[in-house]
């Protein structure tokens, strides 16, 4: 959240100092969402606990006024089914009100004017109360979040970042498995991916392990790596899924068949798409040889990495993934308008 430069006796959200007064968590109230690096473990489990409290809405298909008066603007520069809609979903439950668009080519961002973020975004501050950018540029919601007077929230930013669905993973992890620390997260498909990004980050707040399996050309930079490794999470690489799929907790997947996340929208012109190699899929078969604990989380849209009929095994969990991505909105959003401490 930029620097308001009018009104500046104004507050967005009122935040109760006493109730903070000493606490070491930092306040999420005007935050704006932007990336899981620097995010701390005592934030994870705040976020995971005001999800817990949240959850019966969700569960129980009912409304509440808790952001009542308050307007959530979604700006999606990029398509989306899960992210968008989960927010819209979690702030109507919370019984406040959507406005935005869901194709910039609708926008003068997206026509002759190509109006510039700092424009546009000047614009949107003052139709709500939160923004939630989806971009195909990284660091636009950063940049968005610099002009913006209200939080912004990274609804996932080229090949970035993509904060809140890694949290929404997180803590469906925590819910179905009971912990996250002492797990091995078996992370299977296109490393250049957002949520691979975010899900390293959020990595070294745990006591968990990470294996990455991608083609080389989709593998892990060597920067990154070190940037990992400097938090002490050190992730280790394998070629093959068949090879590490007995040690995984959680197998967590993003196809190889990939759009271009650098671009607004990937219009192909038909044509046969690659299959996946069977490296970077996992399939029923395969799963004979997991632990019968272990469960599969994928963001969705699916490709060909991971069949239906996986859907029907014990390890499925991304339907729940989808159920949590509504409560995990919920949190956020009550937390960065101030409804939730
Ligand atoms: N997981 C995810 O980001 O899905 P959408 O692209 O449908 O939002």
């Amino acid at each position: 959240m930029g620097n308001r430069p009018y009104w500046p006796n104004e507050t967005v959200c009122s935040v109760d100092d006493e109730s903070r007064k000493g606490s070491a968590l930092r306040s999420f109230s005007g935050r704006d969402i932007l990336s899981l690096k620097g995010f701390e473990r005592a934030e994870f489990d705040h976020v995971f606990e005001v999800a817990e409290g949240l959850e019966p809405l969700a569960r129980e298909r009912r409304n509440s006024d808790l952001l009542s008066g308050k307007t959530l603007v979604t700006a999606f520069y990029q398509p989306s089914t899960r992210t968008r809609l989960a927010h819209e979903s979690a702030m109507i439950r919370l019984g406040g009100q959507v406005t935005g668009f869901a194709d910039a080519k609708m926008t003068r961002a997206g026509d002759f004017y190509q109006e510039s973020i700092k424009d546009t975004v000047h614009m949107l501050e003052y139709y709500g109360d939160v923004i939630v950018m989806r971009h195909f540029q990284q660091g636009a919601p950063q940049e968005a979040a610099r002009w913006a007077s209200i939080p912004v929230i990274n609804a996932g930013d080229g090949w970035g970042e993509h904060p809140t669905q890694v949290l929404t993973d997180l803590y469906t992890v925590q819910r179905e498995m009971g912990t996250v620390d002492g797990l091995k997260f078996v992370c299977i498909g296109d490393m250049r991916m957002r949520t691979m990004h975010s899900i390293a980050y959020a990595l070294t707040q745990f006591d968990a392990e990470m294996i990455a399996i991608a083609p080389p050309e989709m593998s892990l930079t060597d920067e990154f790596k070190a940037e990992i490794a400097e938090q002490n999470l050190f992730i280790r690489e394998a070629d093959h899924i068949q090879d590490v799929i007995s040690e995984a907790d959680v197998i967590y997947m993003e196809p190889v068949v990939q759009a271009d996340y650098t671009k607004g929208r990937d219009e192909r012109e038909g044509g046969d798409l690659p299959t996946t190699p069977d490296n970077y899929r996992v399939t029923r078969k395969l799963l004979e040889t997991a632990k019968p604990s272990s469960i599969i989380l994928h963001s969705l849209p699916r490709m060909d990495e991971l069949p239906a009929d996986v859907d029907g095994t014990r390890h499925a969990r991304y339907w729940q993934e989808a159920y949590y991505g509504v409560v995990m909105r919920m949190a956020l959003l009550a937390l960065v308008l101030g409804a939730a401490e």
